[in-house]
C-alpha cells in the first residue's frame, strides 16, 4: 500500500498566511507531497488563489474577488492573521502555482470554489482552470474537487484525462457507487466521516479517499490507519512526522 500523501490545507496554514507563495514554499520546506488551493477567477477572467469569495477576511481590503481585476486584486495585503512574521502576503494566480508545483515536482489539489455562486461570474471557471493545468502539462500530479458535484462531472466530460473528486461532509451512500457515476476519481470527505471499511470500499472501486482538514495528531494517526490515500492538513510538519514514523 502507499503511503498517505501529505498536502498543506491552504498550504501550510497553520504557520502561514493561507493560500499564499508563503504557505505554499513553508508546506515544501516542511516535507509536503504538496498542497491543496481554493480558486476564484477575476473581472478579467484571470484565476486567483483564495478561499472566498470575497478579500475581507484573509487581506486588508474589501469586496468581491470577480468585482475586482487581478491588478487590482494584487495591490492588496493578504498576511491577515501573521502581520508579524510575513509583513506582505500577495494573492496568487493558479499560474504561479502551478510554475511551483511544477518546480518542485509536487501534488496538487484544486478546488473549484463554484457553488453558491449564483452570479454567472464562476460559469466556465473548471474548464478554465483544467485548460491551464493540461498547458503546463500537469495532468498527472493535479486533482479537482468541489463541493459542485456536477462542475466535477462537467469537467470530466470534456478533460476526461484530468482528476476529479467529490467533495463531502457527511457520509455518503454507497459513495463508490456515486463516484464512480460522476466518472470521478475520488472521494473528498470530512474527515470524521472516514474509516476503514469506507476507504476499502471505495478502493475496491477504484476510487481514492483524501480526508480533509486533520489537524489533530491522532485524527492524523486514524486517518492513515484507515488506509487514506491522502491527509489535508494545516500542518504539513506533523503530517509528515507521524507518517515517517510509523
Ligand atoms: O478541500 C478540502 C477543504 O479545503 C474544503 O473546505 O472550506 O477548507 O475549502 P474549505
Ligand atoms: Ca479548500
Amino acid at each position: 500500500m502507499e503511503k498517505a500523501k501529505i498536502l498543506g490545507h491552504r498550504g501550510a496554514s497553520g504557520y502561514a498566511p493561507e493560500n499564499t507563495m508563503e504557505a505554499f514554499r513553508l508546506a515544501i520546506q516542511q516535507q509536503a507531497d504538496g498542497f491543496e488551493i481554493d480558486i476564484h477567477i477575476t473581472k478579467d477572467g484571470e484565476i486567483v488563489v483564495i478561499h472566498d469569495d470575497t478579500i475581507d477576511r484573509t487581506s486588508n481590503g474589501s469586496g468581491n474577488v470577480p468585482d475586482f481585476t487581478l491588478a487590482e486584486l494584487k495591490q492588496f495585503n493578504y498576511n491577515a492573521g501573521f502581520e508579524h512574521m510575513f509583513p506582505v502576503a500577495e494573492i496568487p494566480t493558479l499560474k504561479q502555482v502551478l510554475e511551483l508545483v511544477k518546480t518542485h515536482n509536487l501534488y496538487l489539489n484544486i478546488e473549484i470554489k463554484d457553488i453558491m455562486t449564483n452570479t454567472g461570474k464562476y460559469d466556465g471557471l473548471n474548464l478554465a482552470a483544467a485548460r491551464l493545468v493540461e498547458e503546463y502539462e500537469l495532468v498527472d500530479q493535479v486533482i479537482f474537487s468541489s463541493f459542485n458535484h456536477n462542475s466535477m462531472a462537467e469537467l470530466k466530460e470534456s478533460y476526461p484525462e484530468i482528476k476529479t473528486a467529490l467533495l463531502h461532509f457527511s457520509k455518503l451512500y454507497k459513495g463508490e457507487a456515486y463516484a464512480k457515476s460522476a466518472k470521478a476519481d475520488a472521494l473528498h470527505p470530512l474527515f470524521s466521516v472516514v474509516d476503514k471499511s469506507i476507504v476499502e470500499q471505495a478502493h475496491q472501486a477504484g476510487i481514492q479517499v483524501n480526508a480533509w482538514t486533520v489537524n489533530q495528531e491522532a485524527d492524523i494517526e486514524r486517518m492513515i490507519e484507515a488506509g487514506v490515500d491522502a491527509i489535508i492538513t494545516d500542518y504539513p510538519d506533523v503530517g509528515y512526522r507521524i507518517r515517517e514514523s510509523r
